[in-house]
C-alpha cells in the first residue's frame, strides 16, 4: 500500500508570502501546499505537508516518515545550519529525502554555506524559489516509479 509523501518545512516558513519577499518571493505557505497538493496528486501520490517553528516537533515528524512515508522533501530552513539532531534523525529515514531551499544558500551569507541535513540526502535542490517544491515532488515521484 503506498504512503504518502512528506513535506517538512522549517522554521519562519509560516511567513512565506511576506518574508523577505526579495528572496523568499510572494507566495504564501497555504499556497505552496495546495500546489504541492495539486502536482502529488497528479502524479498519483498524497501528502503530508507540514510546518514548524520547533526542531522537536520537525524530528517527531521525520520519526513518523521513518515507517510512514515513501518519500521525504524536507526545508529545514535554519535549522540546516545548526541541526545536528535533525540530521541524526534524517538517518534513520530510508525512503528517498530530497533537502531543499527556496534560496540558494551558496549565494548568501557564509553561515548558510554549511548544511548539516544534505548529509542524510539523496539530491539537493536549492535557488528554483518555490517552484523547487514541484520539482521536488516530480523528482520522489520519479524515483517510485522506478522502483
Ligand atoms: C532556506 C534558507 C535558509 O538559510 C534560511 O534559514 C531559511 C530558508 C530557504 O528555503 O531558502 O529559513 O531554507
Amino acid at each position: 500500500m503506498s504512503k504518502p509523501i512528506f513535506i517538512l518545512n522549517g522554521p519562519n516558513l509560516n511567513l512565506l508570502g511576506t518574508r523577505e519577499p526579495e528572496i523568499y518571493g510572494h507566495t504564501s505557505l497555504a499556497d505552496l501546499k495546495a500546489m504541492c497538493e495539486a502536482r502529488a496528486a497528479k502524479r498519483g501520490h498524497e501528502l503530508f505537508f507540514e510546518q514548524s517553528n520547533s526542531e522537536e516537533q520537525i524530528i517527531d515528524w521525520v520519526h513518523e516518515a521513518i515507517n510512514g512515508a515513501d518519500g521525504l522533501i524536507i526545508n529545514p530552513a535554519a535549522f540546516t545550519h545548526t541541526s545536528v539532531a535533525i540530521l541524526d534523525a534524517l538517518m534513520n529515514v530510508t525512503c528517498p529525502i530530497i533537502e531543499l531551499h527556496i534560496s540558494n544558500p551558496h549565494k548568501r551569507e557564509p553561515f548558510r554555506h554549511h548544511s548539516y541535513t544534505t548529509f542524510a540526502a539523496q539530491g539537493l535542490i536549492a535557488g528554483l524559489g518555490v517552484n523547487g517544491y514541484i520539482h521536488a515532488v516530480d523528482a520522489i515521484a520519479d524515483m517510485l516509479a522506478a522502483d
